[in-house]
């Protein structure tokens, strides 16, 4: 993989359309598909929104370091139909289209921003979505999937779902009492005529699926899954037109429209080249998808019981991550208590606001956001322990020849440094079980610590004093070399792992070390031993300013 900083293969699909024998090519070479969930317009993006995005990221940059190739779909997008995206344009008297238009431009911004390597960027408006989601319903029907009846219940807007009476409390607010669900979201009875898809049918598959599989990663999303479908009924897939005028029509019948969820979820279809047959899909099935633990049912019940009816390969893995609070409360646009990256962007800078939600989120339960954590965790790290080994080990007064030695001294028993090697060597595949499931909080743990030990090496035998003495003394000659040999390769192993998590840094970082080409399996210790004077070194690349600049804190 290279990191020397050019722009990543976004809209491959724009190559696809071209030639059909480049098409054939790219479905043969593409080894990884990742995806996120299409982001609702209805509000601008938040810091919630970036975590499911950096989450996504992440495991595409991991991915790729471990295939040695850039060929992999990172798709990300908009979903643009519903109620909420329409009664939204409505408050805002602006037409739904330009509604969405102006939204998702707002998206689309947000993964410019953190340089993310995403490939697709998707809109359900767009009119080769359209055609999917209409040759999905059509197929469906074919099958005998879908039948037409009235239905009644509670239908919640904000999630865009109709609730089982099970969840179903009562509540009163302005003296009125009203109807909500689990999570307090108002509820209307809606008694209405719909097309249903045939649950039943697919139900026990799925089920299965979730049993033997276990998909979903943390294991306790798993087992919610297999919770909530136990009592999931046949679902309505289907709108009256005067209800949802915003969406895409049922095929032969403009009367009705065809649910938001059904809608959404065919995107990650549409983004591998649907409509086509599924061997020319441009990969399949989708290696691994993010979503936040709120849209559990939607995508381990629902997307899986679609697919199953359409006879099509289930995603070998979901990654279900948590959620960022404020002061306790889910952060969410109704609540008015959203933390706005670009803000937060000001202070905490791009790479330290990534570091910090890779860094500190947990997938299995929700985190506060604090930027006063934020402020201490990437000072703490980026700056004193990553950011300050950098600059120390290449600092005109400790590395006047700015030199990266390539081996170690013979027999120097005045410095331990076999412990550090052990612990460099086994670095990348503890980092690498960690980083598949997603926890990179782990992964990023050790490295930390390594580093620190390294720092801790650095402070014991003071480099600064004892290069003033390698011309003269043998003992301080050996013992400098060597400290600053597995330093600068703590450095580059540090930088490889932690490249996933801040893409930015971490290039800047090799770039001194000299090295532009990276892969996972680089990270290891690669360091003999030989007679440092007799090797060519390597010199630091242009190491003229500072790493990672500490943030102010009050
Ligand atoms: N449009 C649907 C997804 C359709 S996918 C076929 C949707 N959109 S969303 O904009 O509401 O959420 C997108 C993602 O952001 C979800 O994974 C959701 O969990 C995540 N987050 C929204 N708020 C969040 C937090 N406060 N914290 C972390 N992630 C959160 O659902």
């Amino acid at each position: 993989m290279n990191v020397s900083g050019k722009s990543s293969n976004m809209n491959s699909s724009v190559i696809l359309g071209s030639r059909w024998s480049v098409y054939r090519e790219l479905v043969r070479s593409i080894s990884y598909y990742v995806t996120t969930p299409i982001f609702y317009v209805n509000s601008s993006p938040h810091i919630g929104h970036v975590h499911t995005l950096l989450l996504a990221d992440a495991l595409n940059v991991y991915n790729r370091l471990k295939l040695g190739s850039n060929e992999t779909i990172f798709s990300t997008g908009t979903d643009e139909h519903g109620i909420k995206i329409q009664t939204a344009a409505e408050a805002n008297k602006i037409s739904y289209k330009k509604f969405c238009d102006l939204n998702s431009e707002k998206f689309r911004n947000l993964f410019r921003c953190y340089e993310t390597t995403v490939t697709d960027f998707i809109r359900t408006t767009e009119s080769r979505h359209v055609q999917a989601v209409e040759q999905i319903w059509t197929e469906l029907d074919r099958r005998g999937f879908i039948y037409k009846c009235t239905y009644s219940g509670w239908y919640c807007t904000s999630d865009e779902v109709f609730v089982p009476e099970s969840s179903v409390t009562k509540k009163e607010i302005d003296g009125q009492e009203v109807h909500v669900d689990q999570n307090g979201n108002q509820l209307v009875w809606s008694s209405e005529e719909n097309y249903m898809f045939r649950m039943d049918l697919v139900k026990g598959s799925v089920m299965r699926w979730l049993k033997d599989s276990k998909p979903i990663s943390p294991n306790k999303f798993n087992d919610d899954a297999i919770r909530m479908i136990a009592d999931t009924k046949d679902i309505s897939i289907s709108r009256p037109k005067h209800r949802l005028g915003w969406g895409i029509r049922v095929p032969n019948d403009p009367s009705q429209t065809i649910y938001v969820w059904l809608d959404a979820l065919t995107s990650y279809l549409t983004v591998a080249g649907y409509p086509c047959s599924f061997d020319n899909l441009r990969r399949w099935p989708i290696d691994c998808q993010v979503i936040g633990k709120d849209i559990i049912r939607f995508h381990a019940i629902y997307w899986p019981a679609f697919l199953t009816a359409l006879s099509i390969h289930l995603p070998r893995k979901l990654i279900c991550h948590s959620h960022w609070l404020v002061d306790s409360l889910k952060m969410s646009k109704s609540r008015g208590n959203v933390v706005d990256p670009w803000q937060e962007n000001e202070v905490l800078t791009k790479d330290g606001l990534r570091y910090y939600l890779l860094r500190c989120a947990t997938t299995h339960s929700d985190n506060d956001y604090s930027q006063t954590q934020a402020k201490r965790r990437i000072n703490a790290e980026l700056a004193d322990t990553y950011g300050n080994l950098m600059n120390r080990c290449c600092a005109p007064a400790i590395n006047p020849r700015q030199v990266i030695p390539k081996a170690f001294v013979r027999d120097c028993s005045g410095l331990r440094i076999s412990g550090i090697i052990e612990q460099l060597d086994e670095l990348a595949q503890k980092c690498a079980d960690y980083y598949e499931e997603a926890d990179f909080y782990k992964g990023v743990d050790l490295i930390m610590s390594t580093l620190r030990q390294n720092n801790a090496l650095y402070e014991e035998f003071k480099p600064w004093k004892l290069v003033k003495e390698v011309e003269t003394n043998e003992d301080a000659f050996k013992i400098y070399n060597n400290l600053q040999a597995i330093t600068f390769e703590s450095l580059r192993i540090c930088s490889i792992l932690l490249h996933p998590i801040v893409p930015n840094m971490t290039r800047q970082a090799l770039r001194w070390l000299g090295v532009n080409d990276i892969t996972w399996r680089d990270a290891r210790v690669s360091l003999g031993f030989g007679d440092p004077k007799c090797l060519e070194n390597k010199l630091v690349k242009n190491p003229a300013s500072i790493l990672f600049r500490r943030i102010k804190c009050e």
